[in-house]
C-alpha cells in the first residue's frame, strides 16, 4: 500500500507550498496536478485550440510530454515554469479542465505519480477522484479576499503590475467554474481535515498539516 496524503482546494490557499514542504520533510513524491492542466491550456493557446474542443483537447493531452525537473516543468523540454504561472495560463487551465473527457485522460498519468515510498498531491480533486484511498486527505479554504491579497503581493514581487480588483474577480470566476462543473467538482473529499488558512501563516498551516499526517503515519520520518 503507497502512503498518500492529497491536498486540495482552490488557488491561493497555500496548497502547492504546504505540499512541497510536507514531500519534502517526506522525502516523498510532489504531483502537482494543476501544472498539468495549466502546460494543457497553454498548448491549447498557442495552437488556437478553442477551450471547448473536447475532441481535439482529449487527443492532445496524449501527445504532451511533461516533464517535473528540479522544480521545474518542461514541455517538450523547453522550460515552461514561468510561463503556465501567470493569470491567463491559469484561466486557461480552468476552461479545458471542465470537460470530463479530458480530464479522463489525464487520470492514467496522475496516477502514475503515486510510488513508494509515498506521494503528496496536489490540486482539486485528488482526494475525490484521483486517489479516492488516500490515506489522509486535507482540504485548504481562505477567504476571497486573502487569496487574491496574497497572489497580488507575490506578482508584485516579481515587479509585475497588477491590480488587486481584477485579480479579485478572475480568483471568482476561476473558483465558480472549478465549484460548478459536472466532471470533478473542486468540493473537500469526505473524511477530509478542512483547515481555513485566512488569518494564518505557512508555518501555522504547515504545523496543523503535520500533526494530522504525524497520526496517520507514524512510522514516516516526520
Ligand atoms: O492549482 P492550479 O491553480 O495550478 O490549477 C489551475 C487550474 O487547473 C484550476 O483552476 C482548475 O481548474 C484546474 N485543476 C483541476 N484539477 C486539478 C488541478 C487543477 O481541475 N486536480
Amino acid at each position: 500500500m503507497i502512503p498518500i496524503v492529497t491536498i486540495d482546494g482552490p488557488s491561493g490557499t497555500g496548497k502547492g507550498t504546504i505540499a512541497d514542504l510536507l514531500a519534502q520533510r517526506l522525502g516523498w513524491h510532489c504531483l502537482d496536478s494543476g501544472a498539468l492542466y495549466r502546460v494543457l491550456g497553454l498548448v491549447a493557446q498557442r495552437r488556437g485550440l478553442d477551450p471547448d474542443a473536447v475532441a481535439a483537447l482529449a487527443s492532445l493531452v496524449s501527445t504532451l510530454q511533461v516533464e517535473f525537473r528540479n522544480g521545474r516543468v518542461l514541455l517538450d523540454g523547453e522550460d515552461v515554469s514561468e510561463a503556465i504561472r501567470t493569470e491567463t495560463a491559469g484561466n486557461a487551465a480552468s476552461r479545458v479542465a471542465v470537460h470530463g473527457a479530458v480530464r479522463k485522460q489525464l487520470l492514467a498519468r496522475q496516477r502514475e505519480a503515486a510510488r513508494l515510498p509515498g506521494l503528496v498531491a496536489d490540486g482539486r480533486d485528488m482526494g475525490t477522484v484521483v486517489f479516492p484511498d488516500a490515506q489522509l486527505k486535507i482540504f485548504l479554504q481562505a477567504s476571497t479576499e486573502e487569496r487574491a491579497e496574497r497572489r497580488y503581493k507575490q506578482l508584485k514581487q516579481k515587479g509585475l503590475n497588477v491590480n488587486l480588483s481584477r485579480l479579485v474577480g478572475e480568483i471568482r470566476e476561476r473558483d465558480e467554474r472549478d465549484r460548478n462543473r459536472s466532471a470533478a467538482p473542486l468540493k473537500p473529499p469526505s473524511g477530509a481535515l478542512v483547515v481555513n488558512t485566512t488569518s494564518m501563516t505557512i508555518t501555522e498551516v504547515f504545523a496543523r498539516v503535520l500533526v494530522a499526517v504525524k497520526r496517520m503515519f507514524p512510522d514516516a520520518a516526520v
